[in-house]
């Protein structure tokens, strides 16, 4: 397997196809050091958590991972706990950051001794309609060539694998962004707490015992030096405190960035022997808490009809696994698109727009059915 990118989905990927005994080669063109620091998802999936230690990579996810079985709803002023593990029969998130899950799939990668190169200048693919397909790419400027059976582009939505092959796409930028910082203080609550506010979206996160993880709406345009620390801390209590005084803890600044929000999806996800999975395929706004756990379900989807390939050269599942990752990212797209629309505040909306979202707020608040779809949503469908 030639494999372009080493985010989440192409070391999960190596990593489920070295158990069973296939090899591959990965090829990133950034550096270790940047691929670990990139700080991104916070929130896993159970099923993602679960194939995580199944295969041999939750050790630490295990220890120091925090489990959640319910996440708040804040909007007037009171909080309203969704209690997810009592809807769903047990099934809870954990919060684990992305690159924790980035630094613990390339120790796993390291120890087999399996090629994985960092640093892989024009990167580029070749062959995948032919049946020779290859991995071009320069390291320490000499020319490198990768021939294998199959390319897996699991290298973003900015890579180059799906711009190399036939595709159609759908495609919404919305018209607002995050303000994402992570901060030197205690979470003030046990649970995530996601808020619609008349001034826009907030949502209170965490990364350990000692460290916050904060994100408030803004402009997509916004300039990160018009918001000084007090600037975000004030707008940050604003939008989170409730009536009956609970706001998050504050603390040092030591991470601040701006995420635009987009929805994208491409289809089909396979041309011949190259296969997308992950954000090269698709983009779900963050909401939903969705883009790192529906790049896991790809790469087990794919993983299993390599398998399947390799043991008994069945081609079955190699054929089915586009239609079949792309049913869950529908959904994902569905339950994020939900999540969005109802938590954050339109420019070109209106007052009829803000009471429907406090509307829809009560009524998943107070309707057993509706709290048992968020749940079952939002901890993750079944993977099948
Ligand atoms: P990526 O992580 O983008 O990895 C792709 C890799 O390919 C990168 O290392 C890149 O350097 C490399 N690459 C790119 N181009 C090339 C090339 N030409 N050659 C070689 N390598 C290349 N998801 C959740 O599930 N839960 C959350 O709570 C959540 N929160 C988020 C919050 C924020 C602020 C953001 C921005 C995202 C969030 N996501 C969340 C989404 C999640 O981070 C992504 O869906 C996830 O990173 C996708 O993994 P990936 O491996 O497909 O892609
Ligand atoms: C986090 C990110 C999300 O997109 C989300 O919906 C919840 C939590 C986080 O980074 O902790």
């Amino acid at each position: 397997m030639g494999i372009v990118g080493a985010g989440p989905a192409g070391l999960l990927l190596a990593h489920l196809l070295h158990l069973e005994g296939i090899d591959s080669v990965i090829v990133e063109n950034r550096s270790r050091q940047y691929v670990t620091e990139r700080v991104r998802a916070g929130v896993l999936e159970q099923g993602t958590v679960d194939l995580m230690i199944q295969s041999g990579v939750g050790g630490r996810l295990l220890k120091e991972g925090m489990r959640h079985e319910g996440i708040y709803l804040n909007f007037q002023g009171t909080r309203h706990r969704i209690d997810m593990a009592a809807l769903t029969g047990g099934r809870a998130i954990t919060v684990y950051g992305q690159n924790e899950v980035v630094s613990d799939l390339i120790e796993a990668r390291l120890a087999t001794g399996r090629p994985l190169f960092f640093e892989a200048d024009s990167v580029s693919v070749h062959g995948f309609d032919t049946g020779a397909p290859a991995i071009r790419f320069q390291h320490n400027q000499e020319p490198h060539e990768v021939r294998c059976d199959f390319i897996a582009g699991c290298d973003g939505f900015h890579g180059i694998c799906r711009g190399a092959m036939p595709h159609r796409s759908y495609e919404r930028i919305y018209p607002y962004a995050w303000l994402g910082i992570l901060a030197h203080a205690a979470p003030s609550c046990d649970e995530l707490v996601y808020s619609l506010h008349e001034r826009g979206f907030a949502l209170f996160s965490m990364r350990s015992p000692g460290v916050t993880r904060l994100y408030l709406q803004c402009a997509p345009d916004e300039d990160i030096d018009s918001w000084p620390d007090e600037r975000i801390w004030k707008e940050l209590c604003v939008r989170l405190s409730t009536s009956d005084g609970w706001k998050p803890n504050q603390g040092e600044i030591f991470q601040k960035g701006i995420t635009g929000m987009r929805r994208f999806v491409a289809e089909p996800m396979r041309s011949g022997r190259l296969f997308l999975a992950g954000d090269a395929a698709h983009i779900v706004p963050p909401t939903g808490a969705k883009g790192l756990n529906l790049a896991a379900s790809d790469v087990r989807n794919l993983a299993l009809a390599l398998t399947a390939f390799y043991k008994s050269g069945r081609e079955q599942l190699l054929d089915e696994y586009s239609d079949k990752s792309l049913r869950r990212v529908w959904k994902a797209q569905r339950f994020s698109w939900w999540m969005t629309s109802m938590l954050h505040l339109s420019p070109e909306g209106n007052e009829f727009d803000h009471r429907r979202q406090l509307a829809e707020l009560d009524y998943v608040t107070s309707s057993r059915a509706a709290m048992v779809s968020l749940a079952e949503n939002y901890t993750g469908l079944p993977m099948d």
